[in-house]
């Protein structure tokens, strides 16, 4: 049975029991706490933690997952076994507070044995030591001893907080021939009791409801239905290595199969991630998906290839898997760009980085790479830390890590300018709840708030006086926290007719919102302050945001509809928006941009601002960032005609407020993204 038959057995099983189906989200979490959607259960977070309510009780999908950061990281095994992936699919099904225990048992039964025909011998089952009632369930739904386990193996979660519970998972053998109980018995499927949220201390709070979240590999699946024993020699797999074996001119061997299947696997992680949005660099998710790409890179220069190869096999990745994907062929010219310029920037080095490996080997001591070298390596050559130790372990060669870091450290003190980002501070404030954020809707002038928390020079203080710099919670507030692109308000806190605090700007951080600013009194946590935003920059704002709506209406009539918004910033003195493009445009290209906003601002029509459902929203044509969820309630902008967005900014009520827009520059900022700035309002003027 080949991949896309599997899929639909699954999906098809699942709508007949009562499953809504529904597409894979993005590989980019709606969530900070991850660098990528690393399960299937990531969406439904908000859903399993009773913050947002479920959409359908039951729900059954195939997840795009990526494993390669953070507590779930699989990367330094792939190409060592047969089993492991960075990028892989997750076969799913959700019960929101509908069936538990018994049912998922049941349904994981019936559709291994029942409707893939397996062997019921052939199957091995666990469970939580703690979890009698799943040990019950599997005596008497499938007549099996379940293997009770701790925590370890049995007790499942995302990152270190959030939704978690006991879980059973299901056990194939690969057979009885393999020596490794590891490799024989090989887990397919995990049926998750999602019971628990965790919270920083790692204190357990029953979820307001009982859920089920289930995963099961699709490769693994394929490997046991296609009956092999490396998921890389199933049908997917074989035609990329194919692929692969055609662009390099070398055929696979036993030797050389491990860089045939990092190669492959590492052509899915980056094609599927850049085509949800991730754009390689030096930080965060964008530099696990360039050291992945190089990482390729390096296991093509072992199969003797020199230069681009993903960029080059990207079109075998939509062969395989663009039926079941769209967004791969959609996204094709912009994702082989990217991949091609990265590729193209870090050969030589990969090159030259190699050179100075090879002269440096003979020097070392007691099979240990030194710190200093290793940062040499990674600073002028590109070479992340791990792709070093990748190389060097096939010679057992060590790196001196605790070396590399130092001398990292020194180099970041060295250049060290700004002030200390305070995000994570906040982060870490988990018990704060929300901010009841009116801003978007109704500043008013007579907000009692209550102030929750002071933060100053990177401490929490329970109160701070005149002259102070500080970041400040409140219960309710007026003010826009940045967010979503738009830059947050301005204003002062104020308490008996005079500003206790003047606010620079309100940021966001999760549901909070953060007033920075300087105190101009004492303030404690318990006062209450009024907040009063600057109306006159919120108006400009509010300007500017709708003209960027208009702005990319234009740009997609003018240049075609495939451009698509990669960031935008929209303050009260411009609008910047990157799109995906391919070239610069022309002069006449920029000044129809220009005048098809400045029409549709002559044309005073009106902007609806409406809340609804996300499938209402796709159902009235709203152009959906990447990023947004299956079942979330979210704000639609519908400006006339010309433009429909999800967006939870602030907006004008009919275009002729807006005034006047004006193109400023338009210029490329990374492969494959341009950035355009306009004036708004009195400054377009
Ligand atoms: N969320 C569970 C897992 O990823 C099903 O294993």
């Amino acid at each position: 049975m080949d991949y896309n038959s599997i899929r639909k057995q699954f999906l098809d099983y699942f709508e007949s029991r009562g499953h809504k189906i529904v597409p894979s989200a993005s590989l980019i979490p709606n969530d900070p706490t991850l660098l990528f959607t690393v399960a299937g259960m990531v969406p439904w977070k908000g859903i399993l933690q009773g913050t947002e309510a479920a959409f359908a009780p039951r729900v059954a999908d195939v997840q795009k997952c990526i494993r390669a950061g953070g507590k779930h990281n699989d990367l330094d095994e792939v190409g060592f076994d047969g089993r492991h992936h960075t990028f892989f699919e997750m076969l799913g099904n959700w019960s929101f507070g509908d069936y538990f225990k018994a049912g998922a048992i049941e349904m994981s039964w019936e559709m291994l044995t029942r409707v893939l025909g397996l062997d019921p011998d052939k199957i091995r089952v666990t469970t939580h030591i703690s979890d009698d009632e799943s040990t019950e369930l599997w005596r008497k739904i499938a007549g099996k001893e379940a293997i009770r386990l701790g925590d370890k193996d049995n007790w499942w979660s995302a990152g270190d907080t959030g939704p978690c519970g006991p879980c059973t998972e299901m056990f194939y053998d690969f057979g009885d021939d393999i020596a490794d109980e590891d490799n024989r018995w090989v887990e397919i499927w995990n049926d998750v009791f999602m019971q628990y949220d965790r919270d920083a201390n790692g204190n357990l709070t029953p979820l307001p409801k009982q859920n089920v979240d289930t995963g099961g590999g699709l490769e693994r699946w394929a490997a046991m239905l296609q009956g092999k024993r490396d998921n890389f020699d199933t049908d997917l797999f074989q035609n990329l290595i194919h692929a692969t074996e055609d662009i390099v001119g070398v055929k696979k061997t036993t030797e050389n199969f491990s860089s045939f299947k990092v190669i492959a696997d590492h052509l899915r992680a980056v094609g599927f991630s850049i085509a949800d949005g991730v754009i390689p660099s030096n930080t965060d998710r964008g530099y696990v998906i360039r050291r992945i790409l190089r990482r390729a890179m390096r296991h093509g220069q072992i199969l003797g290839h020199k230069g681009s190869l993903l960029s080059r096999l990207y079109p075998a990745l939509i062969t395989e898997m663009g039926a079941a994907y769209p967004e791969l062929a959609r996204e094709q010219s912009r994702v082989v760009e990217i991949i091609q310029n990265e590729e193209n920037s870090f050969a030589d080095m990969l090159q030259n980085g190699m050179k100075l490996l090879e002269n440096e080997l003979p020097k070392i001591n007691n099979n240990v790479l030194p710190g200093d070298v290793a940062f040499k390596l990674f600073d002028t050559y590109g070479f992340p830390l791990d792709l070093t130790q990748m190389i060097l372990r096939d010679r057992n060669i060590a790196v001196d890590v605790a070396g590399f870091e130092k001398s990292m450290a020194e180099q970041k003190e060295r250049s060290r300018a700004n002030t200390k980002g305070t995000r994570t501070l906040w982060e870490s404030q988990g018990q704060l709840p929300a901010t009841d954020d009116t801003s978007k809707y109704a500043p008013t002038r007579d907000m009692q708030s209550t102030v929750l928390a002071i933060l100053r020079d990177g401490e929490f203080v329970t109160t701070a006086g005149a002259g102070d710099d500080v970041e400040i919670a409140l219960d309710k507030t007026v003010f826009y926290g940045t967010q979503g692109g738009q830059v947050g308000d301005a204003g002062e806190l104020m308490r008996d007719a005079t500003a206790v605090m003047t606010v620079s700007e309100a940021a966001r951080v999760d549901n909070i919102v953060i007033h920075k600013g300087r105190l101009n009194a004492d303030i404690s946590i318990g006062d209450v302050v009024t907040p009063v935003i600057n109306d006159a920059m919120r108006e400009q704002t509010t300007r500017a945001h709708t003209a960027t709506h208009l702005l990319q209406a234009a740009l997609q009539q003018v240049l075609n509809e495939d451009v698509a918004q990669r960031g935008s910033k929209v303050s009260p003195d411009s609008v910047r928006f990157d799109f995906s493009f391919g070239r610069a445009m022309t002069a006449d290209e920029k000044q129809a941009v220009e005048d098809l906003v400045n029409k549709w601002i002559a044309a005073n029509m009106p902007v609806d601002h409406a809340e609804m459902s996300l499938d209402a929203a796709h159902a009235r044509g709203a152009m959906a960032l990447f990023g947004e969820k299956y079942g979330d309630r979210v704000k639609v902008i519908t400006a006339g005609d010309v433009s429909c967005e999800l967006c939870g900014g602030t907006h004008v009520h009919h275009t002729g407020e807006i005034i006047k827009a004006k193109v400023n520059k338009e210029k490329s900022i990374s492969s494959g993204i341009r950035r355009i700035t306009m004036s708004v309002g009195t400054l377009a003027e």
